[in-house]
């Protein structure tokens, strides 16, 4: 841990600089998702000019129709805007151990804020479809072929690796950071190819999980956990319960 942290300018004027910077984002979410959802809203601007005409009940249908169509829009184009302004501005989770009221806090705070803006409009009609891992791509992530990615719950992609053919089940936690006492720590976290994680599993940061293991349902892999090739972890916290072509009593 770091030494008690001293009692800078930032440090004391800490929540109105917070609350500034909060609104200083939402400006900025409101013209990512505008430009998101500007598409869909022409087109159902279309349908609402075409059908002025029709019967009440048929025009709400496809005045409904092209709402729900709109949403979808938005959902795919969201990706294409955040990943894009993401490469101009270059945004990322750092690397380290820092303050919350940091210069790379705040880093931490306004990228990881481009991922929950997809997060809490549109990810559960993303997941388990080649648009999630396309958006974790293009927020820095390296995804191998064929990934399935079953949850909303990943921040710092760009400090995440994904091999090819790995199952990321529902509702896992894939995070590479972790607030403690005070510090926020960021490390690195590396998924083999072929690995099966489990549902609801927790994955902190640091961990590493070799080629074709299987994290079971529920497991917490710790900070810095290392899960060799072939390896069953299960568990809170987790530990190795067996390896490929050993019964799970073999194991240590
Ligand atoms: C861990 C898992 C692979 C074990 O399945 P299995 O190979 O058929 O083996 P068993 O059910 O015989 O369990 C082997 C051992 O692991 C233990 N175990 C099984 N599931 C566990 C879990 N979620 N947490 C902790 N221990 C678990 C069993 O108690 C058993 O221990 P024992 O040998 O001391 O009795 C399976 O339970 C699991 O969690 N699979 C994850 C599937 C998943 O979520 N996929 C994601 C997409 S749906």
């Amino acid at each position: 841990m770091l030494p008690d942290p001293p009692k800078s300018l930032l440090h004391r004027w800490a929540t109105p600089v917070q609350v500034l910077l909060t609104l200083g984002l939402y400006l900025q979410l409101s013209v990512l998702g505008g430009l998101a959802a500007a598409p869909g809203l022409y087109g159902a601007w279309a349908v609402f000019d075409a059908t002025v005409a029709w019967p009440r009940a048929a025009r709400a249908v496809a005045l409904a129709m092209a709402g729900f169509a709109a949403y979808f829009s938005y959902a795919v184009c969201i990706i294409v805007v955040v990943g894009a302004w993401r490469l101009l501005t270059r945004a990322a989770s750092p690397l380290g151990r820092f303050r919350y009221y940091s210069r790379e806090g705040m880093q931490w705070a306004s990228y990881n804020a481009l991922i929950l803006l997809v997060r809490y409009t549109c990810i559960n009609f993303l997941r388990v479809t080649p648009l999630l891992p396309l958006f974790h791509r293009l927020m820095g992530m390296k995804v191998g072929a064929r990934v399935q990615i079953n949850t909303a719950v990943i921040g710092d992609s760009n400090l995440i690796e994904i091999g090819d053919d790995t199952v990321i089940g529902g509702d896992v936690t894939l995070v590479a950071h972790a607030a403690e006492r005070g510090d926020l720590l960021t490390a690195r976290v590396k998924i083999g190819s072929r690995v099966t994680v489990g549902l609801m599993a927790v994955i902190m940061p640091g961990v590493e999980i070799g080629d074709r293991a299987v994290i079971a349902a529920n497991a917490v892999l710790k900070k810095g956990t290392k899960v060799g090739p072939d390896e069953l972890w299960g568990g809170v916290p987790a530990v190795k319960l067996g390896a490929r072509g050993e019964a799970p009593s073999e194991a240590t």
